[in-house]
């Protein structure tokens, strides 16, 4: 039985079935030679099936112990191939601290009348005991974005099957290296394979990775159906970024223990959020490389980002560079002033993606924009 970290590093490694090439070729291709008018091979149009999209898929699959995974064009896309299974109507419970893109969506979809979005405080299961009757979607998303909330995944994921519901885990700041959704009991797993999966901020991309055959199947029909599917060269680049994610994660982790314990100490910073504690140490592995910090004042916190030196300012996270932003007016910009606020954010609150850069470095970096304050 190999480790994680080596099928990672082997993913697709001495596939080609053509020339024995070790890294596999981009398939391009839109359209592939049937061999007779009864009978298609195992690849006929781009947009249903790719050779790229399926070593991905099958990669990301056994990362978080599922029976497939569908790769989707951007993270949105991988949120949205969810909502596709669900009636006309559907009550879809979500944490009111979710990403500011996927609140987006699920308020417009709430306005159009598509589905009934119900946002609630998932940092206490009983919250989303309170409004599970007769959802047909619970979303999990823990750590939260940006505020490092924790939701309890084994309790929520419980809560809804009991219901009847189904449950999928935004997994995006942890990846299975730090958290196994599916094996926390959820029905499905995404990412935004933008961010670590990928990790070097030159692709959009992400991946549903379905529990049963099922609901792979269902996945599959509504990701073709509905054009959802990733590029061949975004699967292809994303297969080459996986194959680190294992490095990238430890060193990338190590740098933020480090930047929290300077943080911490720090006299201008208030609060820090870390995924380190409670909950952490029973349903993840370790806390990852994403952190947000508060200070006293919006004022305060530009000028901070707009002093950071390497970490440069920009929304993403995930890469090998660390980045810094102020979620209430970049990444959570999509959210209603009221929902940002409700979810407690304000333009005080950095966020920071850290990278792999020397420790030292990043911390010199912040010791020098918060001596600004
Ligand atoms: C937690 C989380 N989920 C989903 C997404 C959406 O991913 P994408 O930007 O690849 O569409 C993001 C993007 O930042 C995210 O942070």
């Amino acid at each position: 039985m190999t480790t994680p970290t080596t099928k990672l590093v082997q993913s697709g490694i001495a596939w080609d079935p053509a020339y024995g090439a070790v890294v596999p070729p981009l398939y391009t291709s839109s359209t592939y030679v049937w061999p007779s008018t009864d009978e298609k091979g195992l690849y006929d149009y781009g947009r249903s099936n790719n050779p790229n999209r399926d070593l991905l898929a099958s990669a990301l699959a056994e990362l978080d112990g599922g029976a497939g995974a569908v790769v989707t064009n951007s993270g949105m896309a991988a949120i949205d191939l969810v909502l596709n299974l669900l009636p006309a109507g559907a009550k879809v419970i979500a944490p009111h601290d979710c990403y500011g893109g996927t609140h987006r969506l699920l308020s417009a979809r709430h306005a159009q009348g598509k589905i009934e979005a119900v946002f609630v405080d998932q940092g206490d299961a009983a919250n989303v005991a309170d409004v599970v009757d007769d959802a047909a979607l619970v979303m999990v998303e823990t750590p939260s974005n940006p505020l490092m909330r924790l939701t309890d995944v084994r309790a929520v994921c419980a809560l809804a099957r009991d219901a009847g519901a189904l449950s999928v885990v935004d997994n995006t700041f942890l990846t299975p290296l730090r958290q196994m959704p599916l094996d926390l009991g959820a029905d499905m797993a995404l990412q935004s394979t933008t961010k670590y999966l990928n990790g070097h901020s030159d692709v959009v991309g992400g991946v549903v990775v379905a529990k049963t055959e099922e609901l792979q199947e269902q996945l599959s029909w509504w990701a073709n159906a509905a054009g959802l599917t990733g590029s061949p060269f975004d699967a292809w680049q994303t297969l080459r970024g996986l194959r680190t994610l294992a490095l990238r994660m430890n060193a990338a982790e190590a740098n933020a223990k480090a930047i929290v314990a300077f943080l911490r100490d720090h006299p201008e910073v208030p609060t820090v959020h870390y995924a380190d504690a409670g909950l952490a140490t029973t349903q993840q592995s370790g806390p990852g490389a994403m952190l947000s910090f508060q200070l006293e004042t919006g004022k305060a916190a530009s000028r901070v980002m707009e002093n950071a030196g390497i970490f440069r300012l920009a929304a993403s996270l995930g890469g090998v560079e660390s980045l810094i932003c102020q979620p209430a007016t970049m990444t959570h910009r999509g959210m209603s002033p009221e929902a940002r606020a409700a979810a407690g954010l304000d333009d005080g609150l950095i966020r920071i993606s850290t990278g792999i850069e020397d420790q030292n470095d990043l911390i010199n970096a912040l010791e020098a924009a918060l001596a600004l304050i």
